[in-house]
C-alpha cells in the first residue's frame, strides 16, 4: 500500500554526476524550503533542553550529510547571539555541496564510515540525510557510527513518512513554483522517510542504548540519545578522574 513501505527510487540529490551549477541550484532551492519550514528550530530547542544552558556555552558539533553547511551556519550564528560558541564540522559525501558553504573544516566522507576517533564531538546531528540510505544495514552502520563519535548527545532528524506532510509539501512546492526536480525530490524524500517504529528497531539494532524516537509536529522524526554521566566519566583522562575524586566528599566507611 502507498506509504506503508519506504520508496527505493533515487533522488536527483543522489546523482553523482550533477554539474556544479545544478548542485548549487538544488541547494539554493533546498535553503528556501528549509527557511519556510524553520529547519533549525527543533535543534535550537532540543540541544539546550537536553544538555542544559550552562553546557551550551561551548560545543563541538558534527553535522552529518550537511550539504552546503547551512544548518551548522544557522546554529552557530544563533548560538553566537546568546554568547555561546558552537563550532560545527560539516560532513558530506558530496564535495561540490560542501564547497558551496563558506565554512572551513569540511570533511568529505560517508556518514556510514566516519573518519573520526570515538567520542570526538560533544553533539552529533543530521538533518534530512538518513533517508538517502537504501538498506537497513546501511542505516544501522550510520546510526552506530554517529553514536560512536558522539560524546554527549546524538540528535538525528529526518522526514516522517506521512500522507499529511506529503500533501502539505506538495502544495507549498507547487504554489511557490519550485523547479520540477526539487518538487520531485521533496515528495520522494517523504516517501523515503521514516516511521517511529522503524527508527526504534534500527536504533536498537545499532546498539544505541535508550534511544528516544519521537515526532516533531508530525512532520519530522527525531532520534535522541544521551550518554549517561557515569558512562561519560570513562571518557575522562586518568588525571581528570584523580582531580574529580579529590573533590568528592569524604564518606567514612562503616
Ligand atoms: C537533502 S540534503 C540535506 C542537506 C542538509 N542536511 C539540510 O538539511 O539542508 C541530503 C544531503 O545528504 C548527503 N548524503 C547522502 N548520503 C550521504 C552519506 N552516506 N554520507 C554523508 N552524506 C550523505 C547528500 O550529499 C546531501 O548533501
Amino acid at each position: 500500500m502507498f506509504f506503508r513501505e519506504r520508496a527505493t527510487q533515487a533522488e536527483y540529490f543522489d546523482c553523482p554526476t550533477r554539474s556544479p551549477d545544478d548542485v548549487a541550484l538544488a541547494f539554493a532551492e533546498l535553503a528556501r524550503i528549509n527557511r519556510i519550514f524553520r529547519f533549525a528550530a527543533p535543534f535550537q530547542r532540543l540541544i539546550p533542553d537536553s544538555l542544559g544552558l550552562e553546557r551550551c556555552r561551548s560545543l563541538n558539533i558534527l553535522d552529518l550529510g550537511a550539504g552546503d553547511g547551512s544548518l551548522g551556519q544557522t546554529l552557530a550564528k544563533w548560538a553566537n547571539q546568546r554568547g555561546w560558541r558552537w563550532q560545527v564540522t560539516n560532513l558530506d559525501t558530496n564535495p561540490l555541496a560542501l564547497r558551496l558553504g563558506r565554512q572551513t573544516g569540511n570533511v568529505a566522507a560517508s556518514a556510514a564510515a566516519l573518519p573520526f576517533v570515538d567520542r570526538s564531538f560533544d553533539v552529533v546531528i543530521a538533518n534530512q540525510m538518513t533517508h538517502h540510505f537504501f538498506t537497513d544495514d546501511d542505516v544501522c552502520r550510520h546510526f552506530r557510527e554517529a553514536w560512536r563519535v558522539a560524546n554527549e548527545l546524538l540528535l538525528l532528524c529526518d522526514l516522517h513518512r506521512s500522507i499529511a506532510l506529503y500533501c502539505v509539501l506538495g502544495a507549498v512546492l507547487h504554489l511557490l513554483r519550485f523547479s520540477r526536480e526539487i518538487r520531485q525530490d521533496g515528495l520522494l524524500s517523504i516517501r523515503r522517510g521514516w516511521r517511529v517504529r522503524e527508527w526504534r528497531r534500527l536504533a536498537a539494532r545499532a546498539g544505541i542504548p535508550n534511544p528516544r524516537v519521537s515526532l516533531y509536529f508530525g512532520a519530522r522524526i527525531f532520534l535522541q540519545a544521551r550518554r549517561r554521566a557515569e558512562v561519560r566519566l570513562k571518557a575522562l583522562s586518568q588525571a581528570e578522574i584523580v582531580k574529580a575524586e579529590a573533590f568528592a566528599p569524604f564518606v567514612p566507611a562503616g
